[in-house]
C-alpha cells in the first residue's frame, strides 16, 4: 500500500503515525488535481463552452460518486470546506430552521471542538440548552446516562461516528434510536468513521453526516455535509452568493435547489474532483481488513506499551469498537516532548488538546501523545516508534 503513496517517495524514512491528523494522498488523487489543472480547469455551472462543460460535469459526476458511495441522492450531497463547515451549516441554517427556545441539545464528551462550538454559538441564540452524554470507566460513551438526557426536549443529537482522541467507535445506532423515539433530529460527524468504516447514511439512518476529504485520502479544503432532503429544503441558505439564486432583483433573491442552495460561489472545484477520486480510492479497499489491520498495530503498541513502559498511561482500551488509535501520557515526559524526540527519528505523531479540551478535562489531562496508524503503517513503524519512546526516556529521566 505504502508505494501508492508518492509521499513515502519523497521522504523515505519517514513514519506517518498521525492519520487522525490527515491521511496521506494517494497517487491517483494528486493526479486527477494535477490533470484538472493542466488540462480541464475552467468554472462551472457557468460557460456554454466546451471546457466549462466539460469541467462541470466531472465536478457533478464527482457529486453522483460520493452519494453512491454513501447511499444517498446526489442533491444529498452538498460540498463543503469540510466537516467543521458542514457542521455549521447545520447548527446554523438547520438552527434557525429547527431550533426553538427551551429545546435541547445533545453532544458526548468527547466531541471535537467542531462538534461542540457551532452548537454553543447556535443554543445561545435560540435559547437552546445543550447536555452531554459521558463516558463510562472504561472510556466509552455510557448509554445509560443517554437514556435519562434524550428526552422530549431534545431537538438535536450530534456525535462524532468515531472519536478523533480515543479512536472508540461510537454506538451511533443506539443513539440515533434513542433521538427517534423522542422525534429529535440527528447528526454524525463523521470526520474519523469515512476513513476506517464503509458508511451508509440510509442504513445509519441519520438526518445528517459530516466529512472532510482530507482524513479519507482526498485533498484539503473540501468535504460533504449529507442531508435528508426534506430537512435541507426546510433549512434556509447558509451563505449568499452566486450560484445559490434562483433570481436576484434589487428588492429581493430567491433561492436554487438543492444542493446549489447551500454552496455559494465558485465551488473548491479540483477539491472536489480529487474527493471523487478519494472516494473510488476507497471504494477499491477491504475496509473491514484495513481496519482489523490498524486495530492490530493499535493493539500491538498497547502490549508493548504495557510490558516496557510502566510510566506511560494509556488511555483508551483497545477493543473491536475502535480504530487502533492510542492516546498515551507519559509521568514526566511532555506530549510535545515526545512528539519532538520522534520528529527527529523522523516520526510523526501528534501532540495537545486534539482540539478536544472538554475530553481532556475529562480524562484529567491538558495534553496527550496520539499514535494514529493508517494503512501505509506496518509493524515496523510501531517499533521505531517505540524505540523513539526508549530515546526520549533516556533523555528525559536520566
Ligand atoms: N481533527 C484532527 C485531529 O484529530 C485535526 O488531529
Amino acid at each position: 500500500m505504502k508505494a501508492l503513496f508518492p509521499i513515502f517517495n519523497s521522504h523515505p524514512a519517514l513514519v506517518y503515525l498521525d492519520s487522525n491528523a490527515t491521511s496521506q494522498k494517494p497517487q491517483a488523487v494528486i493526479e486527477a488535481i494535477d490533470q484538472y489543472y493542466r488540462s480541464e480547469n475552467a468554472n462551472v455551472h457557468r460557460g456554454v463552452y466546451q471546457l466549462s462543460e466539460n469541467a462541470t460535469r466531472i465536478f457533478e459526476e464527482s457529486r453522483l460518486r460520493i452519494a453512491a458511495y454513501i447511499n444517498a441522492e446526489s442533491v444529498e450531497v452538498i460540498f463543503t470546506r469540510g466537516t467543521t463547515e458542514a457542521i455549521n451549516i447545520v447548527a446554523q441554517s438547520g438552527g434557525q430552521a429547527f431550533l426553538r427556545p427551551g429545546d435541547e441539545i445533545v453532544l458526548t464528551v468527547c466531541e471535537h471542538h467542531s462538534n461542540i462550538v457551532p452548537w454553543q454559538i447556535a443554543a445561545e441564540r435560540h435559547g437552546v440548552t445543550i447536555k452531554y452524554i459521558p463516558l463510562t470507566a472504561d472510556r466509552r460513551l455510557d448509554l445509560e446516562a443517554a437514556r435519562e438526557l434524550i428526552t422530549a426536549k431534545t431537538r438535536m443529537v450530534s456525535l462524532g461516528h468515531v472519536s478523533n482522541v480515543l479512536g472508540v467507535i461510537h454506538p451511533v445506532r443506539e443513539i440515533i434510536a434513542m433521538a427517534k423515539a423522542v422525534g429529535a433530529l440527528t447528526m454524525l460527524d463523521g470526520a474519523q468513521g469515512i476513513p476506517h468504516l464503509k458508511v451508509d447514511v440510509k442504513e445509519l439512518d441519520c438526518d445528517f453526516y459530516a466529512f472532510s476529504g482530507h482524513k479519507a485520502f482526498g485533498p484539503t479544503g473540501i468535504g460533504v455535509l449529507y442531508g435528508k432532503k426534506a430537512l435541507l429544503n426546510a433549512m434556509p441558505p447558509y451563505q449568499g452568493g452566486g450560484d445559490m439564486i434562483e433570481k436576484v432583483t434589487l428588492q429581493g433573491s430567491t433561492w436554487n435547489e438543492l444542493p446549489s442552495k447551500f454552496e455559494a460561489g465558485t465551488p473548491h472545484i479540483e477539491g472536489a474532483i480529487g474527493l471523487g477520486v478519494a472516494i473510488d480510492f476507497l471504494k477499491s479497499l477491504p475496509l473491514e481488513k484495513l481496519l482489523a489491520h490498524d486495530q492490530h498495530l493499535g493493539r500491538l503498541l498497547t502490549q508493548k506499551l504495557r510490558e516496557e513502559f510502566p510510566r506511560v498511561k494509556i488511555l483508551v482500551e483497545p477493543g473491536e469498537d475502535w480504530v487502533g488509535t492510542v492516546t498515551i501520557v507519559h509521568e514526566n515526559i511532555h506530549p510535545h516532548d515526545l512528539a519532538a524526540v520522534c520528529d527527529s527519528d523522523n516520526i510523526a505523531i501528534r501532540a495537545g488538546h486534539h482540539c478536544a479540551q472538554p475530553l481532556m478535562e475529562v480524562l484529567g489531562v491538558t495534553s496527550t501523545a496520539r499514535v494514529s496508524p493508517g494503512l501505509y503503517n506496518d509493524e515496523a513503524d510501531i517499533e521505531r516508534f517505540l524505540a523513539a519512546l526508549r530515546k526520549a526516556e533516556k533523555l528525559f529521566l536520566s
